[in-house]
């Protein structure tokens, strides 16, 4: 039986006294969360800060993403062994803002996938396909791409140590979210594709669903049986609503 996972991922919010009282507000209802792992992904300043504030806690600290180099002359960058140095358990790799406002590919995310792995991280990996492509009915086939451009690099059994989240792009901060019925159909794509190279992985991985889910819809997400979990954007920015939808899962 595969656990659920919700991830909180800030993307660019925060500051020192918000993510004080965001992770206190989310930290004293961890008591009401039965069923669910937690984890928050912070900017990166606020790591160490974040990472200090959950010690001794079940909540787990991942980044929003990595660089695919290790170290050297890449102004900007932040590696995946220094995000382990700092206690991050997750990092997010190819998120769709990723992909589409710093044109990162499906070769660069694999490549941070990788280097993610390779720092002990577990990368979890977003795809989703854009509205046009959906309209067009290219959903699969876009998904598939994304997927298989990891798959082919890490290789199946790497797949393992993984999360794999579904964002349809359309879906991202609009308040549109997939139905339970169409996030469903994807996320039972992505696992038969895993299946047809290793049913044991396929069984094992978890999926998430990410794009506008709140705590009025994410029991009905989270009862799906391919929906592992979510991803959650702008509802992860407020403490009792994060928490409605950790509960979701009890
Ligand atoms: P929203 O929950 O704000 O739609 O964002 C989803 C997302 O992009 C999480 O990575």
């Amino acid at each position: 039986m595969r656990k659920i996972l919700v991830a909180g991922n800030w993307k660019l919010n925060g500051s020192l006294a918000g993510n004080e009282a965001l992770v206190s507000g989310i930290l004293a209802g961890m008591s009401n969360v039965q069923n669910a792992d937690v984890a928050v992904c912070p900017p990166y300043p606020y790591l160490p800060q974040v990472r200090d504030l959950l010690s001794g806690s079940a909540v787990k600290l991942g980044s929003q993403d990595n660089s695919e180099h290790e170290q050297g002359a890449y102004t900007g960058e932040v590696a995946a062994p220094m995000l382990k140095e700092i206690g991050c358990h997750y990092a997010i790799v190819g998120h769709s803002e990723r992909r589409s406002l710093y044109g990162e590919t499906d070769a660069i995310t694999a490549s941070k996938f990788e280097a993610a792995q390779k720092a002990g991280l577990v990368p979890i990996l977003c795809v989703g396909e854009l509205l046009e492509e959906r309209e067009n009915g290219t959903t699969e086939e876009v998904v598939a791409r994304q997927l298989d451009a990891v798959v082919d690099l890490v290789g199946i059994a790497a797949m393992a140590n993984s999360v794999i989240a579904y964002e349809p792009v359309w879906a991202i901060g609009t308040g549109k979210t997939a139905s339970p019925e169409q996030a469903q159909a994807v996320h039972e794509f992505i696992r038969s594709r895993i299946a047809a190279q290793d049913a044991g992985v396929a069984e094992g991985l978890q999926i998430l669903y990410g794009g506008s889910v709140k705590p009025d819809n994410a029991a009905e997400l989270f009862a799906k049986p391919d929906i592992d979990g979510g991803l959650i954007g702008g509802a992860s920015l407020n403490a009792e609503d994060f928490l409605g939808i950790c509960t979701a899962a009890n």
